[in-house]
């Protein structure tokens, strides 16, 4: 069975001293509330990853950045590469979030070379897909996601299942309180599953697949019951301590 991977996404928000807070807090709150079935993960702004990783050493949270540079070092300024996130304390990384495709014009090629940079620098990638209302409405939401998947993972392999993860979220859904129907995901969950193992075969059954998009306690335990929704990459609601918790309790166990 897949792990369940309860990953937060904090956006742009907190400082890393409110972080501070909220992460000692959460930590206490492990001590009473089981969650081990799960594996927990916090993609937290980039300022934060060196103040947070000596607060989250040894625990059962792991850290991730929320976007990385496509190159390795050099004259990029602004930029942050793999190699300092994970130096910094990073696992993971968000990459192709859908707010980066429309608010900083990332494409499916910039989306790739952002996910080789990770593989190269020791990040596991946590790849953004999901079509926008009008591809939906249109029926071109398969479409959209097989070509995304297609354009981002042109010349990857994968050595282990556990070196990418991909999270389908739909655009519509990200910060609107829409979600997509339980089944809705499930249908885009096994669309991507066989994507990826037309493309990197039995590897590809062990790839987790989250699910993104207003996911809330009220909605995790159907969501996360679904065959092909290994866990979920959560904003809004990633930021709430107890409705953090509240959805990695809802995972199956
Ligand atoms: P949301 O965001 O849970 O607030 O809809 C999801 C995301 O942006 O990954």
């Amino acid at each position: 069975m897949r792990t369940p991977l309860i990953a937060g996404n904090w956006k742009m928000y907190t400082t890393p001293s409110t972080a501070t807070v909220w992460m000692r807090a959460l930590l206490e709150d492990l001590t009473s509330q089981d969650v081990s079935h799960v594996e927990l993960v916090l993609n937290v702004p980039a300022t934060h990853l060196a103040v947070l990783a000596p607060i989250t050493a040894g625990t059962p949270v792991a850290l991730g950045g929320q976007d990385v540079s496509a190159h390795d070092e050099g004259a990029y300024t602004g930029e942050v590469s793999a190699a300092m996130l994970a130096n910094a304390g990073a696992r993971y990384c968000v990459v192709g979030h859908s707010e980066r495709r429309q608010y900083h014009a990332e494409d499916d090629a910039l989306v790739g070379a952002k996910v080789a940079a990770c593989l190269a620098g020791g990040l596991i990638p946590i790849l953004c897909v999901g079509e926008v209302e009008s591809e939906r409405e249109a029926g071109e939401h398969e479409a959209t996601v097989i070509r995304q998947l297609t354009g981002a993972l042109e010349g990857i392999d994968l050595k282990d299942s556990g070196d990418l993860v991909v999270a389908y979220e739909p655009v519509w859904a990200i910060g609107t309180g829409k979600t997509a129907t339980a089944d809705d995901a499930q249908a885009m969950g096994a669309v991507a599953r066989s994507f990826l193992k037309g493309r990197y075969g039995p590897l590809a059954d062990a790839v987790r697949i989250l699910y993104g998009g207003s996911m809330k306690p009220s909605n995790a335990a159907e969501l996360l019951a679904k065959a092909d929704v290994d866990g979920g990459l959560i904003g809004g609601a990633s930021l709430k301590r107890d409705q953090y918790l509240a959805i990695a309790a809802a995972a199956p166990r």
